[in-house]
């Protein structure tokens, strides 16, 4: 059965079961790789995309129950105009393995969409179900508040 997924600006049809995680539809169906497979137990966020500007974990999300426009780390900004948080991510050399960097700049993406100047306190709020084993949060905090500085 087949299911249409808008992502990024373009429907796409994907020929799978409605009930498969939109994780696995992105990755596999899509080759939308930058979106990460960390717990599939809404457990670390490295999955974090965004439906309609909200940001979810794909792991948990039927692709027969999205309910919006899907936007993944490939269309958050281009090479050539880059997302600010993005920018930030690459002036406060956050990344380390870089395993759980896409989740995180999704998820930060949607703090600043919703909240332009965060405090320390909501910034660590909205971020707390995104882990990073490498340990990256004081560094993901600057970069936060930078790109905040900029909006
Ligand atoms: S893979 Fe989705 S929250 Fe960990
Ligand atoms: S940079 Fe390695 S898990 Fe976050």
């Amino acid at each position: 059965m087949a299911v249409t997924l808008n992502v990024n600006g373009t429907a796409q049809e994907v020929d799978l079961p409605p009930e498969v995680p939109l994780l696995w539809a992105l990755r596999d169906a899509l080759n939308l790789t930058g979106t990460k497979f960390g717990c599939g137990v809404a457990a670390c966020g490295a999955c974090t995309v965004h439906i309609d500007g909200e940001a979810v974990f794909a792991c948990q999300v039927p692709i027969g129950e999205v309910w919006g426009d899907i936007t993944t780390i490939e269309g958050l900004g281009t090479p050539d105009a880059l997302h600010r948080l993005q920018q930030a991510w690459i002036d406060h050399q956050v990344a380390q393995c870089g395993y759980c960097q896409s989740g995180q700049i999704m998820q930060a993406a949607a703090l600043l969409a919703a909240t332009p100047n965060p405090t320390d306190d909501q910034i660590d709020a909205a971020m707390s179900g995104n882990l990073c084993r490498c340990g990256t949060y004081p560094r993901i905090r600057a970069a936060i508040k930078s790109a905040a500085g900029e909006a």
